[in-house]
């Protein structure tokens, strides 16, 4: 397992992350647990603040905080000088009670509904990213009662097809974000938006996919909008300044897995910016990338307990642990790779290949197919790294079980972030109904 942020093996042989030991943190909160590396995630975000913000002019990060949200999550990325992008009333409810500059949040979404919209110019959003003709009007209609101006970008769907899953693929034509582009609906949704009374056109959005490695999708992006751009400035006469380059930076998960270096992300944004503003004799707009995944996910690792052991003489060898898909569905979805390490002997060397699996009732509750590790045995602690970005934000209650608590760790410190969910939380929100109140057993 490569090692990332402040990860290293310990005299003891055992896999320290943040200055702790994560066979004390097992001893402290038990498993699974998430851990998130604080100096690790800060260290992203200065790399990402230095190379766009001070290096360039004009720019702005914003995190996607679909990818980690938390409390704790949103005071660092405050203190980091970072935006956040929320998607749902949830994410804002989120920020707003961690205190998030509401300037600096903008809110995303193909869905939002009319209360989400509300939330959000209430408590003074500084961009609402408009992805449909219905949230359109819907926001004109909220702004004119409060009588505000509303500050939005337009999300267009440019029609670039990334090379990644398919399921995180969201600037191809067919897709159900945004305005497509190249049909002229993004045309439509533009002159419609500049029609409405409260609406401020300050820019445009797009967002070509997740865990991209090639940057040359970024410079394809960066040329069709700016290109965009000056075609609405020709054709309107508007001359908008706001370009919202999406998220998307890929990142290590396993080995083949080779993403480029975020000072080279910013380079190429730039010179891209540069070549195509200069092409169209267009004026370099204020440029935000919108980083989720490569802000956590490396700074993540999951531990878990190991149990069961199945051996199927010639056919494989299946690892048990103590979560699975409910804490970390993406294998499941995306057939996501992953690296381990069994934290209490992580210098000892691999002597067989065997799968690890969760502890749901699905055969596809896969987390490693076919990895190299010592003799594993019940009890042996797992640590599966990468798991910083949407794990715990997509983690569920699947086979009722309860959700992992999140620990931030720091120069030897752990906090817990997020406690870990309990049998009586999962019953938080059941009801039972006058006539189940009493258990009545049928005679047969
Ligand atoms: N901005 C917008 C508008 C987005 O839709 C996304 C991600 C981002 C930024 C951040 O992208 P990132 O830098 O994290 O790649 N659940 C999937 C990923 C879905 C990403 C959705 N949108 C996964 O686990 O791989």
């Amino acid at each position: 397992m490569r090692l990332h942020g402040t990860q290293l093996v310990n005299e003891q042989g055992h896999l320290e992350i943040g200055g702790c030991d994560t066979v004390q943190l097992v001893n402290e909160f038990g498993t699974p647990l998430y851990i998130m590396d604080e100096a690790h995630i800060r260290g992203i975000c200065r790399q990402y603040y230095s190379s766009f913000v001070e290096d360039m002019e004009n720019a702005e990060v914003i995190y996607a905080s679909k990818a980690f949200s938390t409390l704790a999550m949103c005071r660092i990325i405050a203190e980091e000088g970072l935006g956040l992008d929320v998607v749902s009333g949830g994410e804002l409810y989120t920020a707003l009670q961690a205190n998030f500059p509401t300037a600096r949040i903008y809110f995303h979404g193909n869905n939002k509904s009319r209360e989400e919209l509300a939330m959000a110019l209430n408590a003074g959003v500084g961009r609402i990213v408009v992805d449909n003709f219905h949230e359109m009007s819907i926001l004109n209609e909220i702004a004119t009662d409060l009588n505000q101006q509303v500050d939005i970008l337009l999300r267009v769907t440019p029609g670039i097809e990334a090379h990644t899953h398919e399921y995180i693929q969201t600037g191809q034509i067919d897709s159900k974000f945004g305005f497509t582009l190249p049909d002229g609906t993004a045309d439509r949704a533009l002159d419609l938006a500049l029609s409405y009374s409260h609406l401020v056109v300050k820019g445009i959005h797009a967002h070509i996919g997740s865990q991209i490695f090639e940057l040359d999708s970024f410079r394809h992006e960066v040329q069709i909008m700016i290109n965009y751009l000056a075609d609405i400035h020709e054709r309107t006469g508007c001359l908008l300044q706001e370009l919202n380059l999406g998220g998307g930076f890929g990142i290590y998960y396993a080995s083949g897995d080779d993403p480029a270096q975020i000072t080279d992300y910013a380079k190429t944004v730039q010179s891209s910016l540069e070549d195509a503003c200069r092409a169209r004799k267009f004026p370099r707009p204020k440029v935000i990338v919108e980083p989720g995944r490569s802000i956590v996910g490396t700074a993540g690792i999951t531990l878990y307990t190991v149990g069961s052991i199945k051996e199927i003489p010639e056919v494989r060898k299946y690892v048990a642990v103590d979560g699975g898909m409910a804490d970390n569905p993406r294998p499941a979805l995306y057939q996501a790779r992953y690296e381990a390490v069994l934290a209490n002997r992580a210098n000892e060397e691999t002597v067989e290949s065997v799968s690890i699996t969760g502890k749901c009732c699905e055969s596809g509750d896969m987390l490693i197919w076919d990895i190299d590790l010592p003799k594993a045995i019940s009890g042996d602690i797992l640590a599966v790294s990468c798991t910083g970005a949407y794990n715990y934000s997509m983690s569920s209650n699947y086979n009722r079980l309860t959700r992992p608590g999140v620990v931030l760790v720091k120069d030897g410190h752990a906090d817990v972030i997020v406690k870990r969910e309990t049998h009586s939380d999962l019953l938080r929100n059941d009801v039972l109904p006058a006539r189940l109140k009493f258990l009545q057993m049928a005679s047969r």
